[in-house]
């Protein structure tokens, strides 16, 4: 079996290899080929890799390079990780909107609306390419934003393109684990959109754990989205949301503690991973060493800020451990290569899944994955304040892939104004003019 990854020279790549460094069964990838624009980055990782596969016999063979036709052909499998615009234009898409007062985050609000507006071409394109040059291989997409990203190809591709995320697996995870309850053997009851999603449920056995732990000050106050969001919200709510929502329920803390920032996300990432691939890209240096030392801090710093604006201190041991979107997508291709029976949280189209969305609009719900692919499995409607910002956001999402197409202007303020956290509609004019001066891959928007 072969895997092809686009954004091969992604820093997360190495999280990809080694989970399949740990399959070792028939019908397993023996061929990754990585891909790239750029060659340096593609040389660093693939230096990574190697120093994974030592003293492992049957270590998946590793290719690279820069020509996407050739990365696509033969591939069973093609994996989607790719950031257009680099990390510099995640910092763009962070400072642009905080400068308008709005929060500036890599897939929430305006800087996730900038970030889909030059992502979606550059996905329907590749997207195109594999309908053409490997027409019968599956398609992870991690690309984010990552459901709308999935959205736009799978007008293309159809159910050929699943869309992951680890944040749903790392929510369930943690809320099993206070539980006592065994991660891999429970039930989660989620539903949402990417990034939009709410734990409604957690079975074990057939027995619904939630109320129990709502019920909990202690436990409550034991894991990371208990802390982010507080007992008494998460009762009120009856469900425990993704931590994402922490932008929406407290958009004003979030977007001041972004503010009184040293730094964005970005451009602290930005920082960091030129030292890595400095590093790693050194001939005589260990590159697995600096990938790691580079992973474990980039762990630690997740969602700081809003930690801190929510006096939720550091994240528990047990959370810096990464384990999430490599394993959903080894699972995911192990159920689909070898139709190994799983229940997976994915981004798929909605079918009559969640009422009030159409059936073309990719949802992220649990879904039955065999070696047909995945289909959403049923599950209860969403209360009315969720799907109300479930739908407002998709109906964002919509406009964005009409700007795509398009190419209108109109299109993309529509979709900046229509955001549930953009307060004026002369705010998100103003946003599309600083995000179409900083972006160079947003100079196919037209008035
Ligand atoms: C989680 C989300 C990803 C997102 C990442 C950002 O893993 O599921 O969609 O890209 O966090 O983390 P970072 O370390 O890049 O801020
Ligand atoms: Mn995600």
């Amino acid at each position: 079996m072969r895997l092809t990854i686009l954004g091969g020279g992604g820093f997360r790549v190495p999280l990809v290899y080694g989970a399949l460094l740990g399959d070792h069964a028939g019908g397993r990838i023996t061929h990754v080929t990585l891909h790239d624009l750029d060659a340096e980055r593609l040389t660093a990782v693939a230096r990574v890799l190697a120093e994974q596969a030592e003293g492992v016999p049957d270590a998946p063979a590793v290719t690279a390079t820069t020509d996407l036709d050739e990365a696509l052909r033969g591939a069973d499998f093609v994996f989607s990780a790719i950031r257009v615009g680099g990390l510099e234009g995640r910092a763009a898409d962070e400072r642009v909107a905080l400068a308008e007062g709005v929060l500036g985050q890599e897939t929430v609000g305006a800087g996730g609306i900038a970030y889909g507006l030059r992502t979606v071409p550059v996905a329907v394109a590749v997207a195109r390419r594999i309908a053409v040059l490997a027409p019968d291989a599956w398609v992870i997409n991690f690309t984010n934003p990552a459901g709308l990203v999935t959205e736009a190809m799978s007008r293309i591709l159809g159910d050929r393109v699943v869309g992951i995320c680890d944040s749903p697996v790392g929510l369930g995870r943690r809320v099993a684990r206070v539980l006592g309850a065994d991660p891999d053997r429970v039930w989660i009851d989620y539903a949402g959109l990417n990034h939009l999603g709410w734990l409604r449920g957690l079975r074990v056995d057939g027995r619904d754990e939630l109320p129990r732990l709502l019920a909990d000050e202690a436990l409550l106050g034991s894991f990371e989205e208990g802390r982010l969001f507080g007992a008494e919200w998460l009762r009120s709510l009856g469900a425990v949301p993704n931590e994402y929502l922490h932008y929406y329920y407290f958009n004003r803390e979030a977007v001041a503690s972004y503010r009184g920032a040293e730094k964005t996300r970005g451009a602290y990432l930005l920082e960091q991973q030129a030292g890595f691939y400095a590093e790693a890209g050194r001939p005589g240096t260990r590159a697995l060493d600096a990938w790691h030392r580079a992973l474990a801090d980039r762990e630690a710093t997740y969602m700081a800020h809003n930690r801190e604006a929510a006096g939720a201190g550091d994240r528990a041991e047990e959370d810096l451990e990464p384990g999430g979107y490599e394993k959903v997508a080894l699972a995911l291709m192990r159920a689909i290569a070898r139709g190994e029976r799983a229940t997976l949280i994915l981004n798929v189209r909605n079918g009559t899944t969640l009422p009030g969305l159409d059936a073309d609009a990719v949802v992220e719900v649990p879904c039955a994955v065999d070696a047909n692919g995945a289909r959403p499995v049923a599950v209860d409607p969403l209360p009315g304040h969720a799907m109300g910002l479930v739908s407002a956001v998709k109906a964002v999402e919509r406009e964005v892939l009409a700007a795509a197409e398009s190419g209108a202007r109109a299109d993309a303020v529509k979709a900046f104004a229509l955001h549930p956290l953009v307060d004026s509609v002369a705010v998100a004019r103003r946003l599309l003019d600083g995000y179409a001066a900083a972006h160079p891959g947003l100079a196919y928007l037209r008035p």
